[in-house]
């Protein structure tokens, strides 16, 4: 054999044995998935059997005794069965302060702070799902450490009209982005030990009579826009609980829904776990208990006496009392119980503070920045002026709903002063008051009505009216003249955004469009920091201001992140979940006149929320969704698909190259969206399959892969009552936001 045979031959050998190796490995793989699946089985066949042993031993009482709650924010156990009680927490960023028994009065204890977590939207800015899993792993530490089984949260509704009470709380108007990050939340908080309440389901997109209202709307919408997150949530993450919404759906209250609970949540889904309903959002006995309803929460109005009657009336059959019990069972076996020891510890962490910093810190959204004006260059800009009540204010509480008694909050200008020392002069002026709970109680928010007086948020000719503190004025106009640059700090605040009332209209609250045009008449050179959770109306300061950037209710470390954006230290790399419209009434529900509504909201707008409206009516956004800048460039190149036509089962794979052409470091997160043509049924102009946030380094590229099932592009037929394929053209439009689209390659769909 000579030198070239021999050579030949030992690739051969080593061919064989990769082949070999592969085909070893794939077996192995398989065997272990063989396993796991027979582990998992033979688990919950185990599991299922302690069930029934258990339930065999209670009493009807004791049994009805677990369906209702005992205290504000638990439910009972069977204690002579070593059954513990299920404790709850909300939720959804930030493990709340410990409160009395019965009421919603704090119990002011010195133990039970807890880091304040960005919230909603910002924690979707990140278009992270590895940053909601590390989110939510912070906050089930922090539940059990507190001694608590279940959090409240996360609040995964899609944001359908921009000024929803809880858009701050909810994560996106995309299905997909809403739905892998409650992945990724669900899967941290369980991946850990504690269980994740997925809530609100279904349907609630405005806080306005959100106790009455009645949504209308098509299977359609429901199945592709609205349903994605709580049944991503569910299939995917094994989501232990859910909490039923406020509101009506089809007719009937959702902790009543027949539909919702037992049909799709239940059968189709095939969620193991319970459902509790919203606090206070129980309305009837027998229709609750036979649609599928698990736990009145709190107190026992119609579970308790009323239940226990109706079973022994024959309304309610024992069978669906035990279902129940071996509903909340199933969570309380997954979940350790916490003995009470000191009943409470300090929660909050350094390591919970850098995870808080990291999720802060990606999520902020650089919207403009003429002339490259940031990072802010401490040379040129030796004085600067931060004017504006949002840089001082504090957002872990506010409102009346979910708070977060934090143990710390670093707000933008602590952390500026810190981090720019001796290298900048910085001069401080309020500018303007915050909305307090003051202005909210004399517009009459409370009863949901407007949002008017001095320093709230006045409507157009309101706010013609209203004059400007010329006290505060005047110091504003004072510090912005003598620098070098403007800080501006805009936006809302916790009482502007709140659970229990929409905003009634996008207006920057207390006069700020008024104070930034004064302040440009003396220094033209403003960057604006928007501080919301929700999209405001940026049409007046975007004018005014070279650089902007939204910066949300941000959590403990949020002034940290912000000066880091701001001086450089950090690249911004945040994309916006939500559209900003120029004016309230290009959004869809507005433009429809489908809101305000009171005892019905029909949801005329359909599948087409968000970006899906605005592009397929070819309304021009303010800011559009998916939009963020970098401090660097990235060039898109060289889009690939493995195939040009595909069928239902496949898996469209897209390659293309990102290269970072700055100097900096950078994440990039790249979306990639699809545009259906040659179809015989209406799809929006573009919708999102996939996306990634990817790390280049500065001069570098990288080859991103990204992967959409074909089974993504199905749409829910109504005839059919079934999801179906739709053959015909597909575009992927890949770019950098839903605006900037930066390489296509068109691919066929076969059935
Ligand atoms: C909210 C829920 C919350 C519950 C308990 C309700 O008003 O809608 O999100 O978990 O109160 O605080």
């Amino acid at each position: 054999m000579n030198l070239e045979e021999r050579r030949l031959l030992s690739i051969d050998f080593i061919n064989y044995t990769l082949v070999f190796l592969n085909a070893y490995i794939c077996y192995m793989k398989k065997t272990i998935f063989f396993l796991c699946v027979c582990v998992l089985g033979s688990c919950n066949a185990g599991m299922d059997k302690k069930i029934d042993e258990l339930i065999a031993q209670m009493t009807l009482e004791e049994k009805v005794d677990m369906l209702h709650g005992h205290t504000m924010f638990t439910s009972a156990g069977v204690e002579r069965l070593g059954i513990a009680p299920m404790k709850y927490a909300d939720g959804p960023f930030g493990i709340r302060e410990e409160l009395e028994p019965n009421s919603w009065m704090p119990l002011r204890l010195t133990t039970d702070s807890a880091t304040f977590f960005p919230t909603g939207s910002a924690l979707a800015a990140t278009w992270s799902e590895e940053m909601a899993w590390l989110y939510g792993k912070g906050m089930a530490e922090e539940a059990r450490t507190r001694g608590k089984d279940m959090i409240l949260g996360p609040a995964i509704n899609i944001q359908r009209i921009p000024t929803g009470g809880r858009t701050y709380e909810y994560f996106s108007e995309d299905p997909l982005l809403s739905a892998r990050l409650a992945v990724g939340y669900v899967r941290g908080v369980q991946d850990n030990g504690a269980a994740a309440c997925i809530k609100h389901y279904a349907l609630n997109n405005q806080e306005n009579n959100r106790g009455m209202v009645d949504v209308v709307i098509s299977q359609r919408a429901m199945r592709e826009i609205y349903l994605p997150p709580f049944r991503a949530a569910v299939e995917e993450a094994g989501a232990l609980g859910v909490m039923a919404a406020y509101n009506k759906v089809a007719g009937s209250w959702c902790a009543e829904n027949d539909m919702l609970l037992n049909k799709i949540l239940r059968d189709e889904w095939g969620f193991r776990g319970m459902v509790i309903s919203d606090w206070y959002g129980t309305h009837s006995t027998v229709k609750a208990a036979l649609s599928g309803l698990d736990v009145e929460m709190p107190g026992n109005n119609f579970f308790g006496q009323a239940l226990l009657d109706s079973v022994r009336n024959g309304s309610v059959p024992e069978e669906v009392i035990d279902q129940k019990v071996a509903n909340i069972l199933r969570v309380r076996l997954t979940i350790d119980p916490i003995e009470e020891t000191s009943h409470i510890n300090p929660v909050s962490t350094p390591e919970h503070g850098q995870i808080v910093y990291e999720v802060a810190s990606k999520s902020i959204v650089l919207l403009k920045n003429e002339s490259n004006l940031l990072p802010l260059d401490l040379d040129q800009n030796k004085t600067i002026a931060v004017i504006g009540d949002n840089a001082i204010r504090k957002n872990a509480t506010g409102g009346i709903g979910a708070g977060v008694k934090a143990r710390y909050e670093i707000t933008p200008m602590e952390a500026l002063q810190q981090k720019t020392r001796d290298r900048a002069n910085l001069v401080f002026a309020r500018g303007y008051k915050g909305f307090s709970w003051r202005d909210r109680v004399r517009g009459g928010v409370l009863g949901g009505e407007v949002l008017t007086g001095t320093g709230g948020m006045l409507s157009g000719s309101d706010a013609s009216a209203a004059q400007l503190d010329p006290d505060l004025l005047a110091e504003a106009l004072e510090v912005a003249s003598g620098a070098d640059l403007v800080l501006f700090f805009a936006g809302n605040n916790r009482e502007v955004e709140t659970e229990g009332a929409d905003r009634t209209n996008m207006i920057l609250p207390s006069l700020q469009d008024e104070l930034i045009r004064e302040i440009a008449r003396v220094n033209p050179n403003i960057i604006t920091v928007v501080v919301t959770g929700a999209p405001v109306d940026l049409s007046n300061v975007d004018q005014y201001s070279k650089a902007m950037l939204v910066s949300w209710f941000n959590g403990s470390e949020g002034g940290n992140a912000l000066a880091d954006v701001l001086l450089g230290t950090v690249v911004p790399s945040g994309k916006l979940p939500f559209t900003f419209p120029v004016r309230l009434e290009d959004s869809p529900a507005y433009a429809l006149k489908t809101y305000p509504n009171f005892d019905k909201a029909h949801y005329a707008e359909d599948i087409f929320v968000g970006y899906r409206w605005f592009d397929s009516r070819k309304i021009d956004p303010l800011y559009p969704f998916g939009h963020g800048l970098s401090y660097t460039g990235f060039t898109y190149s060289l889009p690939q698909t493995n195939k040009d036509q595909y069928r239902p089962n496949d898996v469209i794979t897209v390659t293309f190259r990102l290269e970072n052409t700055g100097s900096f470091n950078a994440e990039e997160v790249v979306q990639l969206y699809i545009h259906r043509s040659g179809t015989k049924v209406e799809f929006p102009e573009k919708e999102l399959k996939a996306f990634r946030r990817i790390q280049v380094d500065a001069g570098k590229s990288k080859k991103v892969t990204l992967k959409i099932p074909v089974s993504s592009l199905r749409h829910w037929d109504e005839t059919a009552r079934d999801w179906a394929l739709e053959p015909g053209r597909a575009d992927l439009l890949i770019g950098t936001s839903s605006r900037d689209i930066r390489l296509t390659k068109r691919v066929t769909i076969l059935l």
